[in-house]
């Protein structure tokens, strides 16, 4: 039957109840009923009812894509949580404030795209991504030469501190401060659960312990130096391991004496407030800031001041992030006026890192990603046959992203990734990016950075709590993590 072109054809025709023989409805040849009329509302019925969940199913992927995008509704407010709005929704008398606010998440496309950016009246901007993991951009003329001079100069009127200070010996041993047995510890440090401690699983957890950043090399030394390896396997045993003390290898470097360059980080900075009242150069590079995040500009008022950091000729900063992971403990520091509990998980909680480069940095000096982009993220796979990928006096050629500073250039990314609701999920860890060692010349960045509480009906609360205070006091957070003796002067600018 199907072979036949007749046959065909009166398959291909829409089933009306016609009378034309030919032409029948399906449902007569199939069930071989009686009455026309019967099938057609039968046939009608599964019509309307595929139709209508056809109309369902594209309201709710529309609902999908309008809140998994992140993007700002135009009708919202682009101002923050509870602030500001004259419609926004009272919070409710429990202190519990509805959602009306979502953060836009600028669309990174695809590596290499550049979209056109309008961040200063009559200039446009090109901004490229760099990466999607993380997802981040550079903006090449970001800041005019004037801009960078006026900002290197008003941290130097200021005064810039060590980024770092000195480690001191002499503080209790870790073993009794956490109350731990050496077994305890050397299972904890044993990842393969082999019985030795091979050396890059005491570097994942020990490269920074009291600012101190060890290598395999200094381990390999310390080793030698406290004849600990016995069998000289590179291995430690249990039976090694128990011989020492549990900051042995601190106590053995700082006895034999620290480098700055053996520092996590070799820097000076300080920090300048920029809110009303605070130069012009800095208030106009806050509100760049505010267009380019697309952010409410409630929340980049309430962040961090500037941060500036000066790296003499030799200066580096090992491989960090810029912010903590978000466990249901976690307070952030900006919003711990409203937290009202006390928890062992604190954080700076920065959603965006904006970095400016102030200067041309004639040798070294780049900002590395050394994760970016990866297919997966291994914690273990950073350090592979003693190289050590967040070592960035050593291995910035090994990473998967680097950024020349250019004077002017900003760059900045996402320290989390979105909840998928348009607020701020967990932390990205592909973020990873330090600053290179300075070959030549010295290197001058500043950080803004906007601060976000995971917790919406937190930072909800601080700005609620915030904008009760007086104006002056309310313009802008205290720095979270600016040195005390500093940041009771950083109004002074
Ligand atoms: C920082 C930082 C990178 C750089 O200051 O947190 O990561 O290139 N700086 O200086
Ligand atoms: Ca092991
Ligand atoms: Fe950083």
């Amino acid at each position: 039957m199907t072979s036949s072109p007749d046959a065909a054809r009166a398959e291909d025709t829409t089933p009306s109840g016609s009378s034309t023989p030919r032409l029948r409805p399906p449902c007569e040849r199939l069930s071989g009923c009686q009455k026309s009329g019967v099938c057609s509302r039968s046939y009608f019925w599964v019509v309307m009812v595929f139709f209508h969940l056809y109309i369902f199913n594209v309201i709710a992927l529309l609902f999908y894509v309008h809140y998994s995008s992140g993007q700002e509704d135009p009708n919202r407010s682009r101002d923050a949580p509870s602030g500001g709005r004259a419609d926004s929704p009272r919070p409710p008398s429990g202190g519990e404030f509805l959602r009306d606010v979502s953060l836009t998440r600028v669309d990174g496309i695809r590596v290499g795209h550049v979209q056109k950016v309008s961040l200063v009246p009559g200039k446009v901007h090109e901004m490229r991504t760099l990466s999607l993991k993380p997802l981040l951009f550079e903006i090449p003329g970001f800041l005019s030469d004037d801009e960078c001079r006026v900002v290197m100069q008003l941290a130097q009127l200021k005064g810039l501190m060590e980024s770092q200070l000195m480690v001191q010996d002499g503080q209790e041993e870790l073993a009794k401060e956490l109350n731990l047995s050496a077994e305890e510890i050397f299972n904890l440090l044993d990842i393969n659960q082999d019985g030795q401690l091979q050396l890059r699983e005491i570097l994942t957890h020990s490269r920074v312990r009291d600012g101190i950043w060890l290598t395999p090399e200094n381990l390999r030394e310390i080793y030698a130096g406290l004849k600990a390896d016995k069998n000289n396997d590179g291995l430690l045993s249990l039976k090694e391991f128990r011989l020492l003390s549990s900051d042995a290898f601190q106590h053995f470097l700082l006895q034999r004496g620290v480098k700055r360059s053996q520092l996590v980080r070799n820097s000076r900075h300080t920090w300048l407030y920029q809110g009303q009242g605070a130069h012009q150069v800095l208030q106009d590079i806050k509100e760049r800031v505010t267009r380019l995040t697309r952010l409410p500009p409630t929340l980049v008022d309430l962040s961090e001041p500037l941060q500036v950091v000066h790296y003499e000729e030799g200066g580096h900063y090992h491989a960090h992030r810029d912010s903590g992971p978000v466990y249901p403990e976690t307070a952030c520091t900006h919003t711990l006026l409203a937290a009202n509990t006390s928890t062992p998980f604190e954080t700076s909680c920065r959603y965006i890192t904006v970095l400016f480069y102030l200067n041309t940095v004639q040798g070294g000096g780049e900002t590395a990603f050394p994760v970016a982009d990866n297919r997966t993220y291994d914690e273990m796979s950073l350090i592979q046959n003693d190289v050590d990928l967040l070592d960035t006096r050593r291995n910035c050629d090994k990473s998967n992203l680097r950024v020349r500073p250019t004077k002017g250039t900003a760059v900045f990314w996402y320290n989390y990734l979105s909840d998928g609701k348009g607020w701020v999920g967990e932390q990205d860890e592909y973020s990873l990016h330090g600053g290179c060692v300075v070959t030549h010349g010295t290197k001058w960045v500043a950080n803004k950075w906007i601060n976000v509480d995971p917790d919406y009906q937190r930072q909800a609360r601080y700005q609620q709590l915030v904008s009760q205070l007086p104006q002056d006091e309310s313009d802008e957070a205290p720095a979270p993590n600016a040195d005390t003796q500093h940041s009771s002067v950083h109004q002074e600018l």
